[in-house]
């Protein structure tokens, strides 16, 4: 699981804050680095033939602020082909190789526990239910690689209200598609299917992204297609991919790699540079982008998110709630 980063080649990293769009793109268009990037970029969707997949233009979102990082991006090669997807293979390139078979239409979320009514919801009519937004994220995993992607989705809030959940609801729990047939590669021994959970203030967070696409194309298989979550500001594994099934609950829900090894994956996990995996450290991360050699760059806290989360964890000694 872990990759050590050995040496440090570069350690800049730019301004934590989210930057509006148009800051963003100034910057941009006076880097190097991005041209290169966008023509990766450009070449990589044109290859795949896919933008007609997501129901609207993912930047067409004009007079509203676009949430981005001014970091360079990985390019879609990189992103779409190594993974952590666990029922499609343990290691980062079987996802690419063996989710090509995930059956993503038809497809329904089920919304089930502490809600006015239970309902289940076409991904057809979820993909149609808000404009999507194209917001370019770091991606912080917890095996202290990091990745930048623009997806494409909306807020998580946006269904959370439209699922109407009572009062009651303390938490919110997600959870992946699990077939055997569809994935002979997921390894025995652990609780399938994949679970995660956040509390309801996390959820509602309007970082929070329920995501069907990134690059301006429809998620590939490998990436949770057909709709994922995003948490920018927690480590990888509590973005649940190809969702099934969500629950409103007012207790604390399980959650697949707490329950293999609750002492190195929380509930919480929230990027951490001070809170060390038992096994390794987590202040830096090698940063997965478009160079030609890996460098390692200090990771920040809620990785470099604070300004819009650190509240709701105010007065919680995140060592114990790690
Ligand atoms: N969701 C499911 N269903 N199965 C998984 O194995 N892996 C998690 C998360 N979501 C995982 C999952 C982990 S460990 C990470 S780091 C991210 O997905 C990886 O997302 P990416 O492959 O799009 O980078």
């Amino acid at each position: 699981m872990l990759i050590r980063s050995e040496g440090s080649r570069e350690s800049v990293i730019r301004s934590s804050e989210i930057t509006p769009q148009h800051v963003f793109e100034s910057f941009q268009r006076s880097r190097r680095q991005f041209l290169a990037t966008g023509a990766a970029l450009g070449a990589g969707a044109l290859a795949a033939g896919r933008l007609s997949g997501l129901v609207q233009p993912s930047v067409a979102h004009a007079g509203s602020v676009t949430y981005t990082v001014p970091d360079p991006q990985t390019p879609l090669q990189k992103a779409a082909t190594y993974n952590n997807f666990y029922e499609f293979g343990t290691d980062k390139d079987e996802p690419a190789r063996y989710a090509k078979t995930l059956k993503t239409r038809p497809w329904a979320i089920a919304v089930e526990g502490l809600v006015k009514k239970p309902l289940t919801l076409d991904i057809d009519t979820l993909l149609k239910l808000r404009p999507l937004e194209n917001r370019v994220y770091r991606h912080r995993c917890v095996e202290a690689w990091s990745m930048v992607i623009p997806w494409d989705g909306y807020s998580l809030s946006e269904l959370i209200n439209h699922c109407q959940p009572l009062p009651s609801a303390k938490y919110v729990q997600f959870l992946s598609l699990y077939d055997k047939k569809q994935m002979p590669q997921a390894p025995s021994g652990y609780d399938w299917p994949y679970s995660e959970g956040l509390r309801m203030d996390e959820a509602m967070n309007p970082l929070a992204l329920l995501t069907f696409g990134f690059y301006g194309q429809t998620l590939q298989n490998q990436n949770g297609a057909p709709v994922r979550i995003i948490l920018p500001w927690k480590y990888g594994f509590k973005s649940a991919k190809s969702i099934v099934k969500i629950i409103f609950t007012d207790k604390q829900p399980r959650t697949l790699w707490n329950e293999i090894a609750s002492g190195e994956y929380g509930f919480y996990s929230n990027v951490n540079p001070k809170v060390d995996h038992p096994r390794w450290s987590q202040a830096h991360e090698r940063r997965i982008d478009g160079s030609l050699f890996p460098h390692t760059i200090p990771t920040l806290m809620f990785n470099g998110y604070a300004d819009q989360v650190a509240g709701m964890y105010a007065g919680m000694n995140l060592a114990k709630y790690y």
